[in-house]
């Protein structure tokens, strides 16, 4: 997804070299996505407000200091994108590593395993090296075995799916998708760098605020918040998503 278009006057500009026309508000983003130029993304989605968070979408635009946001960046007439520099390789690739140092490595038996779009843009951005130590915010016991206080243990109070803190990239995507998509306000990100995390304000979801939608879960890019039957029995074809706690009918709400 990318974020969508807003207004009926038109802007004219070139992406890659190829020129393009989309509606005038569009984000750089999405017009590249009208030329068919997926530019690597990780919380912008087209069903909430972009916010420029994770930094993976940056693009070198002529004549303009600096790697802008795609998602964020409105076109402009005459403007000259260029989505594929080795510069913005190189930056995207150190953004990455980044989000992978701080994440646990157990994609195998992860159950967002081939549904993952942390591991998607690792492979996007060619990722084939990390150089920083590993976060510790996923183990329960430190390497010299004492206990780990800024770990948080999984989430399983919700009937429908589980919160695991770990894998948590502090897209903000569920917040949003909880503010904009569902009208409640359940949910915020607490802490700061490797400690950031999204949080309830609660002890856990059930006794939350959250009205157990499923709009976080679809909206999560990892195993972050992840259905309950996706773990037990692995991604379905995933056509009918709604776990809403309201009606229960399966109306086919996809966040992405
Ligand atoms: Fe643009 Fe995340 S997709 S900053």
């Amino acid at each position: 997804g990318t974020p969508a278009r807003r207004s009926d006057r038109t802007v004219t500009l070139t992406i890659d070299g190829f020129e393009v026309t989309v509606p005038e508000g569009t984000s750089v983003m999405r017009a590249a996505a009208e030329l068919g130029i997926e530019i690597p993304k990780l919380c912008a989605t087209d069903s909430v407000e972009p916010i420029g968070s994770c930094r993976l979408c940056l693009v070198e635009i002529e004549g303009r200091r600096g790697t802008p946001a795609s998602c964020t960046t409105p076109v402009a007439p005459g403007m000259k994108v260029h989505t594929q520099t080795p510069k913005i390789a190189r930056m995207r690739r150190g953004v990455m590593e980044l989000y992978i140092s701080d994440h646990p490595l157990d994609c195998l038996t992860c159950s967002a395993n081939g549904d993952c779009q942390l591991q998607d843009m690792a492979g996007a951005v060619g990722l084939r090296d990390v150089r920083y130590t590993p976060g510790a915010n996923h183990f329960e016991t430190r390497q010299n075995g004492e206990a780990n206080p800024r770990y948080i243990e999984k989430d399983a109070s919700n009937p429908y799916f589980t919160y695991d803190p770990a894998k948590c990239i502090a897209c903000y995507r569920c917040v949003r998708a909880c503010e904009e998509v569902q009208g409640t306000f359940a949910l915020t990100v607490e802490g700061r760098g490797f400690e950031a995390r999204i949080s309830t304000g609660a002890s856990d979801f059930l006794s939350s605020d959250c009205v157990s939608c499923g709009a976080c879960v679809q909206a999560c890019p990892t195993a972050t918040l992840q259905e309950k039957s996706v773990i037990e029995m692995g991604t379905p074809d995933r056509a009918v998503v709604t776990t809403c706690a309201y009606c229960g009918v399966g109306c086919n709400f996809r966040a992405e």
